[in-house]
């Protein structure tokens, strides 16, 4: 095969996990919980089967839950099952992965029994002989955060064994709840941590197609002399999802759509489409890159939320061709919750590139299809040629498909060939799954790979977490506080109400149809 790097056709390219991570005992809190068994041991049996787990690399969960470590293995065993990772108790991957794991049953929060994780991790570490490089991750309901930190700072676990090791933590989210409550956490932290031990997690940033936003935009130079107010109309981002809240009620009444899409995933994949090149290609620049663009976000305030956002929460409907519950009859939600599960929301940013053109964000639930996905809308052509063209159509849009059918089409108009003169829109396609060989690396997997080897690109940093609080907590007050915002109920299986429409005609504007 030749290696003619100069055709743009199909290129034969596996997905590999090229890197290895470095020894460690990675310590998961909470390892008893759904986070661990759907993602985190799944991402690493992932490592492991690339081939990029070294031999001392070993796993210790801690939870109240009581296992030993034949228990534990085996519900990680059926939990692989389940997932179809793997067939049966007798796959050779799985007969070397399972030593790795071992399982401490005490409660983290509790000072005396944190003694006890101490004394026995040391003694995993020591067996086998991770180095005594240390990876947290806190998997805890967010509650025991706080008091996990205090253990590890009371029990002198913070600090690096010896120069040459390191002791880092991840935490998951939500990472607070409003602005106050993620200022208290964060103060936790680091009083505990310096930042660079610390890795925010936000498993959008490990997609895939959302790394890609920065190769396609800074590694092609046809893109950015266009992508600014002078050629944009305007950006939207929609992440929509048809499941429920899946036995999540308790946590979801607490958080709605705003906090738990909009916050952290949804305000990251915009910074990304929104941030400036970065210098150099590095933790802190891009990350400086991206805090920019929070910082420009122009306040929307409590007083003028029923302008800018739009919430909704569903209702009995039809999903997938079966009948589903409303939100409000759902196990752990309330009879009269006002909780959204669909938000929409005009964001501004208030700078050079960006002034004037609005970012249409909506996320919810229970919607007809999932699918998450960017599009940029270009400007119309400043003079009309051809008046046969109707002007709603001729938009050339940019259209980044995150998931499902992750890829990117380019939309342009085309003469319908006959011999008069119509035209219509088509697309360019380019499609992940026909242009690379191989699986997309799952999120998890590529960001603890990221942890262990110490890179915090594709994590979230503290002030950004800061400002996108900053940025959403007078939402969150407003629509607590002012009487002209209502959330509007959706049937289950449609997408989301009517009001989310408004809020683009008022701009005279539309979505793009889904
Ligand atoms: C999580 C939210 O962070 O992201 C869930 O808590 C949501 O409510 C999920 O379903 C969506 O992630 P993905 O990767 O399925 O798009």
């Amino acid at each position: 095969m030749t290696n003619d790097t100069s055709s743009p056709d199909t290129v034969e390219t596996p997905i590999l996990i090229e890197r290895t991570a470095e020894e460690c005992l990675m310590v998961i809190f909470g390892a008893s919980g759904d986070l661990s068994k759907r993602k985190l041991i799944p991402a690493l049996f992932d490592l492991h089967c690339a081939g990029a787990l070294p031999p001392a690399f070993t796993i210790a969960g801690v939870g109240r839950t009581p296992f030993s470590n034949d228990a534990f293995r085996e519900h990680l065993l059926d939990a692989l099952k389940e997932l179809k990772r793997i067939s049966s108790a007798d796959d050779g991957a799985w007969k070397e992965f399972a030593p790795r794991l071992h399982y401490i049953t005490a409660d983290p929060a509790d000072q005396g029994q944190f003694q006890v994780i101490r004394d026995q991790l040391i003694a995993i570490d020591a067996e086998h002989r991770s180095s005594g490089n240390l990876l947290f991750y806190l998997a805890t309901p967010p509650s025991l955060y706080e008091p996990i930190i205090r253990n590890i700072d009371a029990t002198g676990l913070y600090a690096p064994r010896s120069s040459g090791s390191w002791v880092r933590i991840i935490i998951e989210k939500p990472f607070g709840v409003d602005l106050d409550s993620a200022r208290r956490l964060n103060a936790a932290v680091l009083s505990v941590f310096t930042e660079d031990q610390v890795y925010r997690i936000d498993h959008y940033l490990g997609k895939e197609t959302v790394q890609n936003l920065l190769v396609f935009r800074f590694a092609n130079g046809i893109f950015e002399p266009i992508w600014n107010r002078n050629y944009v109309d305007n950006i939207q981002i929609t992440a929509a999802e048809t499941v429920g809240v899946e036995g999540r009620g308790g946590y979801y009444e607490e958080a709605g759509a705003l906090r738990d899409m909009v916050q952290n995933h949804l305000l990251q994949v915009l910074a990304l489409m929104a941030m400036e090149p970065p210098a150099m290609f590095d933790a802190r620049q891009v990350r400086d890159e991206k805090q920019k663009v929070f910082q420009a976000m122009t306040p929307i305030p409590s007083t003028e939320v029923h302008r800018s956002t739009v919430r909704g929460q569903y209702t009995e409907g039809t999903s997938a061709g079966v009948r589903v519950p409303a939100y409000r009859a759902e196990k752990g939600v309330s009879p009269d919750s006002q909780t959204e599960t669909y938000v929409a929301l005009r964001v501004s940013i208030d700078n050079w590139r960006w002034a004037g053109v609005p970012f249409y964000i909506r996320s919810g639930k229970r919607m007809p299809e999932r699918l998450t996905e960017v599009v940029v809308h270009f400007r119309q052509t400043p003079h009309r040629l051809f008046s046969v063209l109707d002007p709603r159509v001729s938009q050339n849009g940019i259209a980044i498909r995150i998931q499902p059918d992750e890829g990117i089409s380019l939309r342009f108009i085309s003469k319908i060939p006959g011999s008069s003169l119509h035209m219509r829109p088509v697309l360019m396609d380019f499609k992940y799954g026909t242009a690379f060989a191989g699986k997309l690396v799952e999120a998890y997997t590529r960001l603890l790979l990221d942890a262990v080897l110490g890179d915090q690109t594709l994590y979230a940093r503290g002030d950004s977490v800061d400002t996108a609080w900053t940025y959403v907590t007078p939402i969150l007050e407003g629509w607590k506080s002012n009487p002209s915002s209502r959330v509007a109920p959706y049937p289950a299986g449609t997408w989301g109400p009517a009001e989310a429409d408004l809020l683009l005609q008022a701009d005279g504007r539309t979505w793009r149809r889904l």
